[in-house]
């Protein structure tokens, strides 16, 4: 088992190995004295892990309870957040409790806002069963719900108590959802680690899959003990996504965000002016692990999208560019020059071809 630690307003531990999950209760004991839990989970992943984790949690000591809501994005609301609640309430949770999010993205960022403002706050764990989750968002402490106006517009910076993460679940994903979260992986390598982006370009990394949630965070432990807030460099981890952000708006949120994120990298790299080389290369990595280079959203569509991203500031956004593989720059944009900027991105990856 990996252990990284997170230094942040709460330290903790991002536990990676095999069979964890049906530890899980165990390792959080040793964090958290046995209280009083709700396990919140999508109706998918109650049905594969619920019992398994619940029987983990009350194996260790814990009252362990159970909530599952309708799975996809579509339920990351204020609704569901609301059906979270009052089960937590209704189960007589206290601040002393616990909410363990067992889950991918939608599930970690609900549950873990549930437990932001649930009497001011109590503690969370994260036991993430999708690569995406795992390489990002179990990580750091965003939570949020998504809102009519904008997606996570209305959230909370809380970090979680543990990260407890079963490397089996992961192997055990359908194709769709590893690629998904090597979008997020790629994202890494192109911003930090040209080593992971390399053994991305093989598409053959599932036998090192601890390896691959390692090195991001690792990278993002980094990252968030500097800038926890996201005033700053943090930024650096929305690689990809004001391009993916548009690209999901536009499909209706259809596209899997891990997809319009790898779009979306390959995007800004074409928009920095990358050698055609990198731009290949990244295409290539993309492809080989399943992912798509290129969706059928026009320019001016897609700015007006991106308009919608909160990491929009006033008339300004903070554009993530590539530099070359393993660096990246913040660079802000005008949003009055967005049109231009999709205009050619799409132009140059419609130039080579990618
Ligand atoms: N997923 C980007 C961040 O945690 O800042």
């Amino acid at each position: 088992m990996r252990t990284i630690h997170i230094t942040a307003s709460t330290n903790y531990d991002v536990l990676i190995g095999t069979g964890l999950i049906d530890k899980s209760g165990e390792l959080t004991a040793k964090v958290v004295k046995p209280c009083r839990c709700m396990i919140v989970a999508d109706d998918t992943v109650d049905e594969l892990y619920g019992d398994r984790v619940q029987i983990s949690f009350s194996y260790a000591g814990f009252d362990a309870r159970r909530f599952a809501f309708p799975a996809g994005e579509a339920s990351k609301n204020l609704d569901t957040l609301g059906d979270i609640l009052t089960a937590m309430g209704e189960a007589g949770l206290s601040r002393s409790d616990l909410v363990v999010a067992l889950g991918g993205g939608v599930t970690g960022d609900m549950a873990g806002f549930a437990a932001a403002i649930y009497a001011r706050g109590i503690r969370f764990v994260q036991v993430p069963t999708t690569l995406l989750a795992a390489v990002d968002s179990s990580v750091g402490g965003k939570t949020a719900v998504d809102m009519p106006f904008g997606k996570n517009m209305v959230g909370a910076f809380h970090q979680p108590s543990l990260v407890v993460t079963d490397t089996d679940v992961l192997r055990d994903l359908p194709a769709e959802q590893l690629s998904n979260g090597a979008a997020e992986a790629v994202k890494c390598g192109v911003l930090n680690d040209p080593e992971l982006f390399a053994l991305l370009e093989t598409g053959d990394w599932q036998g090192r899959v601890d390896e691959v949630v390692a090195r991001c965070v690792t990278y993002k432990r980094d990252v968030v003990a500097r800038d926890e807030f996201d005033t700053g460099e943090r930024a650096l981890l929305n690689l990809g996504h004001t391009f993916g952000h548009a690209i999901e708006v536009c499909s209706n949120l259809t596209v899997l965000h891990g997809q319009a994120v790898g779009a979306g990298t390959l995007m800004a790299a074409a928009y920095a002016g990358c050698p055609e080389a990198m731009l290949r290369r990244v295409s290539d990595c993309l492809k080989a692990n399943g992912l798509p280079t290129r969706f059928p959203y026009p320019a001016p569509a897609l700015a007006r999208a991106a308009l919608s991203d909160k990491k929009r500031a006033g008339g300004v956004i903070t554009l993530v560019l590539p530099l070359e593989i393993g660096r990246c720059e913040l660079q802000k944009l005008p949003v009055d020059q967005l049109p231009a900027c999709f205009e050619k991105a799409l132009n140059v990856l419609e130039a080579l071809d990618l």
